[in-house]
C-alpha cells in the first residue's frame, strides 16, 4: 500500500551492507526527517521497514543524504513485521511508510497503549508497549513542557489496558481528579472503563478513610531517627532512647509521648522529649493516630493510589510519607508483587543536593530501588525538569526515556551520554518541541518515536493559575 503522491515523489535510493543500518541519498523533495518511518523496496521484491536517524543536505546541490536503522521485514500482505531480521541489499527504493506499515510494528494493536500520534504523520497512532513498564522510566522536560499532562495520558492507558497497580507521588495535586472524566471524554467507553478501576485518592485534608497518614511505630528505626534528625553516633544517648521508645511509651501518634518521656527521669529521655517538642512533631497531621496508614492501603494494591503530597503544613511530612511507603515496599520486596512507583517532580525526593536526614534517607532508598527493585517488581517512573536534578545512580538505571521540550544544550548532552540508544538527531529535536510533544525511546517503544500527545480522559487537578484580566469594554 503506497499512496499516489508518494509514487510521484522523486526517487531516493538506499544501501544496506549489514541488514541493520542503511544509508540513503536522493532529492531534497523527499520528506524524510529524523524519526520518520520509511519502507525500503529492494530489487528482489523484499520490503523492509526502516527508521531515518540522521538527515543532511546541501542546499546548493539539492541533494539529501542520511542514514537509518532497519526495523524488520514487512510481510507480503503488508500487515506483519518480522522484527528478528533485516536483510542486506545493494539498492532499494525508499519511500515514506504508510500508516499500515507503521502499525505493523505492533503485533497486537489491542494490547498496546495509545498515547497520541506521530509528529511526522498526524494520522498514525503512536503506541507504547505496556509490558515494558517492568523497567525504570525517566521522564524529562522543562517546566511547562507538558510532562504532568502527558504522564496522565500514559497512566490512564496503563489503567485501561493493564492490571499493573500504581502509586503516584503527586506533589502538586495534579492527579487528585484521576477518577473524574474530562468533558471531552465523558460518555466514552474508555471513560466508563476507567471509572470502574479502584482509584484511591489520599489527601492530608480528606476525612478518613481517605486521609494520607503514616504510622510512626511502623517506621524502621533509621526512618524514625531521620524524622527526629538523630544521628546514631553524634546523638548516641538519644538514639538508644529512641530504640526503646516503642516499649516504653508508644509512639508519636499518641499525645502523651512527651510527658511519658520526661517521666522516665533520664537526661537522654528529657533531651529526646525536647527534640520532639522543638521539631513540632506532635503537631504534624501526617501521623496515623489510630487511623489507617498509607502503607496498609498501598499494600491492598488498589489499581491506583494517588498520594497528594502538597497539602501538608510542613514539607518534612511529605518526605515522611515517601519514606514510609518506599521503606515498606522495600521491606516486602520478596513478595514480588508488581507496582509502578510514579514520582512527579522526582527531584523533590531524588535530588543529589539535598542533605537533611529525611531527604538522604528517601534518596538512599530510591537509589536502592533503582538498582535492585526491578527483579522484585518495583518499577520507577520518575519525572523531572533537568537530568542533573536526579541522583546519577538513579537515572543511570532507567531503560525507558520520555523527553519533552528541553532547550538547554548541557541537559541534552547529559541525556545523550546516559541514554546512548537515542538517535542524536532526534534528541536535538527536543529543543524545538512545542508543549505536548515528546520523544520516547527505550524498551517501551518498538522504535524511538516523536509524538504529539493525545488528550486526557480524566481531569487535571492543579491547573495553571491565570493572570487576572480586566473586562474589555
Ligand atoms: N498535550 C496537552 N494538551 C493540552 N494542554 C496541555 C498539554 N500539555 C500540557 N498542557 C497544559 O499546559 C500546562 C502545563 O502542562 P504541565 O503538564 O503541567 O507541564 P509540566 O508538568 O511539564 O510543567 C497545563 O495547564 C496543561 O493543562
Ligand atoms: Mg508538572
Amino acid at each position: 500500500m503506497t499512496t499516489n503522491t508518494l509514487d510521484s515523489a522523486p526517487e531516493t535510493t538506499a544501501v544496506s551492507l549489514d541488514g541493520r543500518s542503511f544509508q540513503f541519498a536522493g532529492s531534497l523533495r523527499s520528506a524524510f526527517q529524523p524519526g520518520g518511518f520509511v519502507t525500503l523496496h529492494s530489487e528482489d521484491g523484499t520490503r523492509q521497514l526502516g527508521q531515518v536517524e540522521e538527515v543532511a543536505f546541501s542546499i546548493g546541490g539539492g541533494d539529501l543524504q542520511g542514514s537509518g536503522r532497519i526495523l524488520g521485514v514487512v510481510s507480503d500482505d503488508g500487515e506483519k513485521l518480522d522484527q528478528r531480521r533485516g536483510v542486506p541489499f545493494g539498492a532499494a527504493r525508499v519511500r515514506v511508510a504508510d500508516a499500515a506499515e507503521v502499525e505493523a510494528l505492533y503485533d497486537d494493536p489491542g494490547a498496546v497503549l495509545e498515547i497520541g500520534s506521530y509528529l511526522a504523520s498526524a494520522d498514525v497512532a503512536a503506541h507504547l508497549l505496556p509490558h515494558r513498564f517492568n523497567r525504570h522510566t525517566f521522564w524529562c522536560g522543562q517546566s511547562g513542557s507538558g510532562k504532568t499532562y502527558a504522564l496522565g495520558v500514559v497512566l490512564e492507558q496503563l489503567l485501561l489496558r493493564t492490571n499493573l497497580p500504581m502509586v503516584i507521588f503527586d506533589p502538586n495535586g495534579d492527579f487528585v481528579r484521576l477518577r473524574e472524566s474530562s468533558p471531552s471524554a465523558e460518555d466514552t467507553d474508555a471513560a466508563r472503563a476507567l471509572a470502574e478501576r479502584n482509584i484511591r485518592i489520599l489527601r492530608p485534608s480528606s476525612p478518613d478513610p481517605d486521609s494520607l497518614r503514616v504510622r510512626f511505630v511502623s517506621l524502621p528505626l533509621h526512618a524514625k531517627a531521620a524524622v527526629m534528625h538523630l544521628d546514631p553516633l553524634d546523638d548516641r544517648e538519644e538514639y538508644s532512647e529512641l530504640i526503646h521508645i516503642e516499649e516504653t511509651m508508644g509512639a508519636l501518634d499518641g499525645k502523651d509521648v512527651v510527658s511519658a518521656l520526661i517521666a522516665r527521669g533520664t537526661s537522654s529521655a528529657a533531651a529526646l522529649a525536647a527534640r520532639v517538642e522543638n521539631l513540632g512533631l506532635l503537631d504534624w497531621n501526617v501521623w496515623a493516630r489510630g487511623f489507617e496508614a498509607v502503607t496498609d492501603i498501598v499494600d491492598t494494591r488498589p489499581d491506583a493510589t494517588v498520594l497528594d503530597l502538597g497539602g501538608f503544613d510542613n514539607p518534612d511530612e511529605s518526605l515522611v510519607v515517601a519514606m514510609a511507603v518506599l521503606d515498606d515496599l522495600w521491606a516486602r520486596r520478596e513478595q514480588r508483587r508488581p507496582l509502578l512507583i510514579v514520582i512527579d517532580e522526582a527531584h523533590n525526593l531524588g535530588s543529589p543536593e539535598h542533605q537533611s536526614p529525611l531527604h538522604v534517607a528517601v534518596r538512599e532508598r530510591l537509589i536502592q530501588i533503582a538498582a535492585e527493585g526491578r527483579k522484585f517488581g518495583l518499577w520507577l517512573l520518575l519525572s523531572t525538569q533537568r537530568p542533573s536534578r536526579i541522583h546519577p545512580s538513579i537515572m543511570s538505571q532507567c531503560d525507558n526515556l520520555a523527553l519533552m521540550k528541553m532547550t538547554s544544550p548541557i541537559d541534552l548532552d547529559e541525556l545523550a551520554t546516559i541514554f546512548g540508544f537515542v538517535p542524536p538527531a532526534m534528541l536535538a529535536r527536543a529543543s524545538r518541541f512545542a508543549q505536548g510533544e515528546a520523544l520516547f525511546a527505550g524498551g517501551f517503544t518498538a522504535a524511538p518515536m516523536m509524538v504529539k500527545m493525545g488528550g486526557r480522559l480524566t481531569l487535571e487537578g492543579g491547573v495553571d493559575v491565570r493572570v487576572p484580566m480586566r473586562p474589555s469594554s
